[in-house]
């Protein structure tokens, strides 16, 4: 026994691979195996031979199968061992081919929005797509039989049977996150809120789903004059040119009071359009000062607080700064439309080093 014990053990401590080491469990301990048929020998002995040789032999059996355990388990890891030897990669070394995404223009100029207006101090915020019909109409001063209501096409989501709360709608436009970050942080506010929208509409001009960046800054004494030049800034570095002239025309949205859409000037000389000079006015924006309504229901008392509010189109801007003529060109996911028109993905956009390069 003794014998056979030195020859398994042994063998099995030089067995080079899993396969060699399924031979010798074969051999030993497999029906027809050297210990298997010792065992079965049991049976022609006396009861005394039996009762030595028995525990013996069962002994040997579970030796050699935790021997083969053992290296079963030690040949598994230095096979895992040498793969991971064989197949190492150096994931921090830069990509072969690093052009090959792009950042798509409406993140472009999402990043390139938000970079102006935090050099202005406004930080951004952000809230659900799917909104309370308070918080996208009610709270900014658009009650249910309001016209702006209806105008707006709103995407309603399904109620189940029974239930008469009013339905949630996908929001159609980033004005409720004004309300949000009232409520959420109190005055004084500088923030602008880029995010997706949506209304049911589909033409050359509109899609369901589209961009809009809002803003808000309210304090104890903000003004008109402070919306003028904000915005004033903002087209500069945006369109990237040294003057601009603004036309603020007076118009009407619920939630401002006094209300005013604006206007840049701008040539559209050969099809190509130029900010800043010309005959022509190109409406970018609305923005008003915010309705006292709209910061009561945001808890800001509006005695002591005021402030100002704009809402841009972000595909829009987006179309006028590069030149893209149709705007379901920006969804098409078209991978020549998207590496000509996109961006360079380690190009952040920044006032210092340049917005779109
Ligand atoms: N919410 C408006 C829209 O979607 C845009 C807008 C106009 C936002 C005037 C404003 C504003 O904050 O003051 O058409």
């Amino acid at each position: 026994m003794d014998d056979l014990r030195d020859k398994y053990i042994q063998a099995i401590a030089n067995a080079s691979d899993e396969a060699g080491l399924e031979d010798l469990r074969v051999q030993a301990v497999g029906k027809k195996g050297e210990v298997s048929l010792k065992m079965r020998e049991l049976g022609k002995m006396t009861n005394e031979e039996r009762q030595v040789a028995g525990p013996a032999l069962n002994a040997l059996k579970n030796e050699i199968n935790s021997a083969l355990a053992a290296k079963k388990e030690a040949l598994g890891d230095a096979a895992l061992d040498e793969r991971l030897r064989t197949e190492w990669l150096d994931v921090t070394l830069p990509s072969r081919n690093i052009r090959q995404g792009s950042i798509h223009p409406i993140s472009q100029v999402t990043e390139e929005v938000s970079a102006i207006f935090a050099d202005m101090g406004f930080a951004v915020a952000e809230g659900p797509q799917i909104e309370s019909d308070w918080y996208n109409f009610d709270a900014l001063n658009i009650p249910g039989h309001h016209p702006a209501r209806a105008e707006m096409d709103t995407f309603y989501t399904h109620r189940a049977e029974g239930d008469n709360r009013p339905p949630h709608v996908l929001r159609t436009h980033t004005s409720p996150v004004q309300i949000r970050t009232m409520q959420a942080q109190g005055a004084p506010i500088r923030i602008i809120a880029p995010g997706r929208v949506y209304r049911a509409d589909y033409d050359q001009t509109h899609t369901p789903m589209f961009h809009q960046v809002e803003g808000l800054a309210i304090d104890k004494d903000i003004s008109m004059a402070n919306l003028k030049w904000v915005l004033e800034e903002f087209v500069k570095a945006f369109f990237e040119v040294d003057d601009v002239e603004l036309r603020f025309r007076a118009s009407h949205f619920p939630f401002t009071e006094p209300s005013a859409e604006v206007d840049i000037r701008c040539s559209w000389e050969g099809g190509t359009l130029k900010v800043g000079e010309g005959d022509d006015w190109l409406e970018i924006l609305g923005s008003g000062m915010v309705h006292p309504k709209v910061l009561e229901a945001g808890n800001i008392d509006p005695n002591e607080y005021q402030g100002f509010a704009f809402g841009v189109g972000i595909d829009r801007i987006a179309m006028l700064k590069y030149g893209i003529p149709d705007l379901r060109a920006f969804f098409d996911s078209d991978l020549r439309w998207l590496r000509h028109f996109g961006f360079a993905a380690l190009d952040a956009p920044t006032l210092h080093g340049g917005l779109s390069r």
